[in-house]
């Protein structure tokens, strides 16, 4: 009886896809549906516009409408909890932090930060940058104002907009992840959780001068269930951490014990979107330079 009542709960569990993992769980040996096998876990993970993608920067197209972001609340301080889910840590964040601009519909509210990551430094992105895959890749998670959960906001194509950041190898370290990461060390263990006290969310990101470069495409969520909601902003300028510090994200611990490295899903195929990039006011700025000086050159009245 007890066999039975087992072998039912695990079919459903298998039905809700509890067991989806990273492909670095499967090559380690885990019992577990990697991202090949992510379609019987959630049908939308076999969609056509699918995240995360590989940007070829040369393909990108140039956007005037993507204008520097207006950030609300991001420098004030919060008390929040960490978690190690098993899959990432997050960071539950307070809905006062608004992002808007940036050619976003309307303003979006916060809700978490999660992070996917390498392995010591290693390659850990979601995200590919002309095929380059950086050590960890941070995302944002926000939803329209007008949702109340992140259920709700997953029936709009565009409820859920993700601000992505990658991080980089740096010589020295950044003083402002001592607190995230000195909460790592509480939380190694899967299904564990302490309180990250006084930190506000500009810490963690590039300062705001240097968060106008970023491409824009639409797309989904990068575990399952999936869903094509998201609108997602990925910027250029990273995120420097030194060596020792991306270390000290590898000491996080999988559900299975294992170190928790190799969290991100491979690119998936763009099948006809198209991928922007904010700054064309600086290309046509520049483009008007080399004409009104071509003409000067040649000795011709500039134009009015
Ligand atoms: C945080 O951890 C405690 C004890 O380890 C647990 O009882 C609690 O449910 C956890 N909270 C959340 C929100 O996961
Ligand atoms: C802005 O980006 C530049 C170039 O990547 C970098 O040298 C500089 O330190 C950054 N400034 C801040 C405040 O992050
Ligand atoms: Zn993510």
């Amino acid at each position: 009886m007890h066999l039975l009542i087992s072998f039912f709960f695990a079919i459903i569990v298998k039905i809700q896809g509890a067991d989806w993992c990273y492909q670095s769980q499967v090559t380690c040996g885990g019992h577990c549906t990697g991202p090949d096998g992510w379609t019987t876990v959630a049908g939308a993970c076999g969609g056509k516009a699918q995240s995360p993608i590989n940007i070829v920067t040369r393909r990108t197209l140039p956007d005037g409408r993507l204008t520097p972001f207006t950030f609300a609340g991001y420098q004030e301080a919060f008390h929040s909890l960490i978690t190690n889910n098993g899959r990432t840590v997050h960071v539950d964040l307070p809905a006062t932090a608004k992002v808007q601009g940036g050619d976003l519909a309307v303003p979006y509210k916060a809700i978490q930060l999660h992070l996917h990551l390498g392995k010591d430094g290693g390659p850990g992105s979601e995200h590919t940058i002309d095929g380059e895959r950086y050590p960890m890749e941070l995302h944002i998670v926000n939803i329209k104002e007008e949702y109340n959960s992140l259920d709700e906001a997953l029936k709009d194509l565009t409820g859920v907009g993700v601000l992505g950041f990658f991080y980089e190898q740096s010589g020295s370290s950044n003083k402002k992840y001592d607190s995230i990461i000195n909460a790592l060390n509480s939380i190694n263990m899967p299904s564990s959780n302490t309180t990250l006290s006084d930190v506000s969310l500009d810490m963690f990101i590039p300062s705001q001068s240097n968060m106008t470069s970023y491409f824009r495409y639409q797309g989904s969520l990068t575990t399952p269930p999936c869903e094509e909601a998201v609108v997602w902003t990925v910027f250029k300028n990273t995120i420097p951490l030194s060596r020792q510090q991306l270390d000290a994200f590898s000491r996080l611990q999988f559900a299975d014990g294992k170190p928790m490295v190799g969290t991100y899903r491979p690119v998936q195929p763009l099948n006809g979107r198209l991928v922007y990039r904010s700054g064309s006011q600086v290309i046509l700025v520049s483009t008007w330079l080399l004409i009104t000086s071509v003409i000067s050159a040649i000795g011709l009245p500039l134009p009015k």
